[in-house]
């Protein structure tokens, strides 16, 4: 093991007591859950110890809904009534706050989830570009929206209000980048929040704590920690919650979903699994398209929702593209995430790598084979991925949405094989479509755009640029997320309406003048 440079040693671990309700940072005195890296920091293999985070249960979590609910006191609170000048202004200190907690965070996505240094700082500096660029998309929505209408005799002064509570839950796979996808568009909107970091990447949440409490008012934001079925479903079967808002996966979405008693009352903003397929025609430009392949399977070890988790290959390349491809996944560095170069790294999940060996064993025992070299070779933290072929619609590895290292491959001679899979499957995200003939490719992207919501030519699939529309199909998302949609997904058409006559003509004008309604206000935010 090679020495691990100072920066990013675990000198002292994060003991987390202290969780944020109610605009009060209180100290936990109950049970609490350790935290641990599959990382090992000694030469022989052992997790590592990085602290521990409160084990909290439905009283508290209740305590946080009651804040919340507070602090929108049935639409009178200061937040969902506050100007939206003032709104930006809080969103903008929170800003300021976080960006010094760079270092920290950074080091803890290393440790917590294992996410390659370049990617760690890019997830911290993406997640501060969404929160910029959404409250510049805010200031945009609020200038279009300062003025009247008028149609048939009646005037309207049409905004968008906030929904009420959202409960929201993020990922382990982007732990601040995801969450905060959710999180910063539902507080810039007004509503009021409670929140639960994922279960890997939790401490990483902790040094944020202070700047949520000191630039929200009160119960505007709550903080939580535990397991969601202790907290989250106490939370819902209260029937109180406005908006779940979750990245995760349509299992637990659903569970949840189904303990809120008023499902009219509660709307949804889902990011869940997909199987994203790559499809390469017989005239795909095989260096460009192996490089993309390798980058959409294995890029943070095919953790991501978008990554290509399977190939459909025609027969006429196939073989050159196992060949190629297989000894490309080989060729791949793994290390710890601070070492340079290094693409494969450490699974956060103790448990992946003996689930990632029951799907290539389950793959071979129905007549696959594992294609490259180092294909399955175990570590202590990681399982090397397996490129395996030829996969079936029977295997496990085929219907199970892997998120992890592990690469099915199908062949196919006629395109409507695997276009009717896409139809079959469950899930619609994205597909990547790998060729040159525009006459095989017009007719294909005309059919793909109806199965999926959005179709990568010659290119991985992926959420970003994040001012793109990131949905899905089935059950794949609900609502869409972007930085101009998720302050739509956060809330709702809203207005004032009046009939043209002399009485509110007046009234109007001077409610205007008096500047005291922040709703009725034709004020522009530059
Ligand atoms: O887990 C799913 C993420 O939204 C993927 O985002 O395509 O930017 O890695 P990404």
């Amino acid at each position: 093991m090679k020495a691990i440079p100072e920066e990013y040693q675990i000198n002292q671990t994060i003991d987390q007591r202290k969780y944020l309700v109610n605009g009060e940072l209180k100290t936990w005195n109950g049970n609490t859950t350790e935290v641990f890296s599959t990382i090992s920091s000694t030469e022989e293999y052992k997790p590592t110890l990085l602290g521990s985070i409160p084990d909290m249960g439905e009283p508290e979590a209740l305590d946080a809904l009651d804040s919340a609910m507070k602090a929108f006191n049935r639409g009178q609170g200061v937040w969902p009534t506050m100007h939206v000048k003032d709104r930006i202004e809080c969103m903008e200190n929170f800003v300021r706050q976080m960006k010094t907690k760079r270092d920290i965070i950074v080091k803890l996505l290393m440790w917590e989830i294992g996410k390659s240094l370049p990617d760690s700082q890019k997830e911290f500096d993406r997640t501060v570009d969404y929160i910029n660029d959404t409250i510049e998309e805010y200031k945009e929505l609020d200038r279009n929206s300062a003025k009247f209408q008028k149609h048939d005799g009646v005037y309207a002064h049409i905004r968008r209000g906030p929904l009420g509570v959202v409960l929201c839950l993020g990922p382990y796979n982007y732990p601040l980048n995801e969450t905060f996808a959710l999180l910063i568009p539902a507080i810039i909107m007004g509503n009021t929040t409670v929140f639960k970091p994922a279960k890997h990447g939790v401490l990483l949440i902790t040094p944020l704590l202070e700047a949520f409490q000191s630039s929200f008012p009160k119960g505007v934001v709550n903080i939580l920690f535990g397991r969601g079925r202790a907290v989250a479903a106490p939370i819902m079967q209260t029937g109180k919650v406005d908006v779940l808002a979750l990245i995760g996966n349509s299992k637990s979405a659903n569970a949840l979903q189904e303990q809120h008693p008023k499902s009219n009352r509660l709307r949804l903003v889902l990011g869940l699994e997909a199987k994203n397929p790559a499809i390469i025609l017989p005239d795909a430009d095989l260096d460009l398209t192996i490089d993309e392949c390798i980058a959409g399977t294995l890029s943070f070890n095919g953790q991501r929702c978008t990554a290509l988790k399977v190939i459909y290959v025609h027969e006429d390349v196939k073989d050159e593209f196992l060949k190629r491809y297989s000894q490309r996944v080989d060729e791949l560095k793994f290390a710890n995430p601070w070492e340079e170069g290094v693409k494969l790294t450490p699974l956060p999940e103790p448990g992946k790598p003996a689930y990632i060996q029951e799907l290539i064993d389950d793959a071979i025992e129905k007549g696959a084979k594992i294609k490259n070299k180092k294909g399955g070779k175990q570590f202590d933290n990681y399982i090397w991925p397996a490129v395996l072929y030829p996969v079936s619609k029977d295997m496990r590895v085929y219907q199970e949405e892997q998120f992890g290292p592990v690469v099915p491959v199908v062949s196919f001679s006629d395109i409507e094989e695997p276009l009717n899979d896409m139809a079959e499957s469950n899930y619609g995200q994205q597909v990547s479509l790998f060729g040159k003939d525009v006459y095989a490719l017009s007719p294909l992207i005309d059919t793909l755009v109806n199965l999926v919501c959005r179709v990568n030519l010659n290119s991985s699939c992926q959420r970003g640029p994040d001012v793109y529309p990131f949905t899905g199909r089935k059950d794949s998302a609900q609502a869409t997320l972007s930085v101009h949609d998720a302050l739509r997904s956060f809330s709702i058409r809203t207005f004032v309406a009046f009939k043209d006559n002399d009485l509110n003509n007046e009234t109007v004008l001077q409610l205007l003048e008096a500047k005291l309604s922040n709703f009725v206000s034709t004020d522009y935010i530059l």
